[in-house]
């Protein structure tokens, strides 16, 4: 391949991937660049599907956005699985949500008023209704609520399809050392200029577009994005399948793998790119596992990972152009990556075919950073004080 693209995406995570791979089947020349990073949001990411479990009314626009993007599932599976004949893991069993305290009967009240209120599906269950669907959670459960619109994804599998995908769409990743500037005069980004295998090389494209998650405010010009890194924990074990959909407490949630592994997270933790797993946290969450699902104990430890969930001031996706012509970002999605991955894609892509951004990502622009993106930044000679490990 040529080092001119019609697109260049900066980052080869899942969002990157999903980008490259839908851009490609469009009849787009792609070229990923990536870096080795620890702690890469979708290499940890359970793969729940939960626009309706996270939905609050003050996220009205991401809820929305989250309900188009589940809805766009099933196509966007379908179409990747026929095409490398591999298995995303893809479930549509739903998800439930158990109290077994008064604390979270209260909780998941409140959590079912809203939703109501939302006009979204919610079945409430007692205690023996809960368990005539899943058997093996706890006796003790005292309630719950069924969400059957929700579903849920392996994240790991659905990169790899997209990997798979790229090799027969023609899409080149580029492993890069260091990242080192964007081509193009000040107005317009034309591509970027990276150190490989100890190089300095010029990649070229018509559009540029970032997406490299936690780590985008290292990038040149973008140390003012207001990003930070939210640690997420968890925990894989294995063993005889307990349950078919995901589970959720107030303090924990247990998705099913067809492998038959058992994926319990997360923790939520703002302490910066550490990128260990910490004995604490892994404590809590398998005891929270365990008290709903006590066979949890029988299960064979795996590996406990953490990531980092790229998260903004707002807590919203950034997804769109910035203010120098040629740079679009798709960054941000805090919890919601992997829900977020096709509505993303596609709202991208047409901004990037039309120019113009699609009224649902109008409330995810970049440019309401405005004064933290490229040009500002640059023309102020500001630098982030922040001290993230660097893409660079
Ligand atoms: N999407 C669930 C999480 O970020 O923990």
């Amino acid at each position: 391949m040529s080092e001119h693209s019609d697109l260049l995406v900066v980052g080869g995570g899942l969002m990157g991937s999903g980008v490259a791979y839908e851009a490609a089947r469009r009849g787009y020349r792609v070229r990923i660049l990536t870096k080795a990073l620890r702690g890469v949001a979708h290499e940890v990411a359970a793969g729940m599907l939960a626009p309706i479990s996270e939905a609050e009314p003050v996220l009205g626009a991401l809820t929305q956005w989250g309900l188009k993007s589940l809805e766009q599932y099933p196509a966007f599976v379908e179409a990747l699985e026929d095409y490398t004949k591999m298995s995303c893991g893809f479930r549509t069993e739903g998800a439930i949500h158990v109290a077994v305290s008064r604390d979270h009967l209260s909780q998941l009240s409140h959590i079912s008023d809203t939703q109501e209120r939302m006009g979204l599906r919610v079945e409430r269950l007692d205690s023996d209704e809960i368990r005539a669907l899943e058997p093996r959670l706890t006796p003790r459960a005292i309630g719950g609520l069924l969400l059957p619109d929700e579903a849920h994804i392996d994240p790991q599998a659905l990169f790899q399809c997209l990997t798979a995908a790229h090799q027969r769409l023609g899409v080149d990743t580029t492993v890069i050392d260091q990242f080192v500037d964007w081509a193009g005069g000040a107005d317009r980004v034309e591509g970027a200029v990276v150190i490989r295998q100890g190089e300095k090389v010029r990649y070229r494209a018509e559009a540029t577009v970032v997406t490299v998650g936690a780590w985008s405010h290292s990038l040149p010009g973008l140390s003012l994005l207001p990003m930070r890194p939210v640690k997420g924990q968890v925990i894989l074990v294995k063993g005889e399948p307990l349950v078919s959909r995901t589970i959720r407490t107030p303090d924990v949630y247990v998705v099913p793998r067809s492998s038959g592994r058992l994926w319990i997270g997360a923790s939520c933790e703002e302490v910066g790119f550490d990128p260990e797993p910490r004995a604490g946290e892994v404590m809590e969450l398998l005891w929270e596992a365990r008290r709903v699902l006590p066979g949890v104990s029988e299960l064979i430890f795996e590996r406990a990972l953490a990531g980092f969930r790229p998260t903004l001031r707002d807590h919203l996706p950034a997804v769109g152009p910035t203010d120098r012509p040629g740079l679009w970002l798709s960054t941000g999605h805090y919890r919601n990556g992997v829900l977020l991955l096709p509505a993303t894609i596609h709202g991208l892509l047409q901004a990037i075919d039309t120019g113009g951004l699609p009224d649902e990502l109008q409330a995810f622009s970049p440019l309401r950073f405005v004064s933290c993106t490229l040009q500002t930044a640059q023309s102020m000679r500001i630098t982030s004080p922040r001290s993230a490990k660097s893409i660079q």
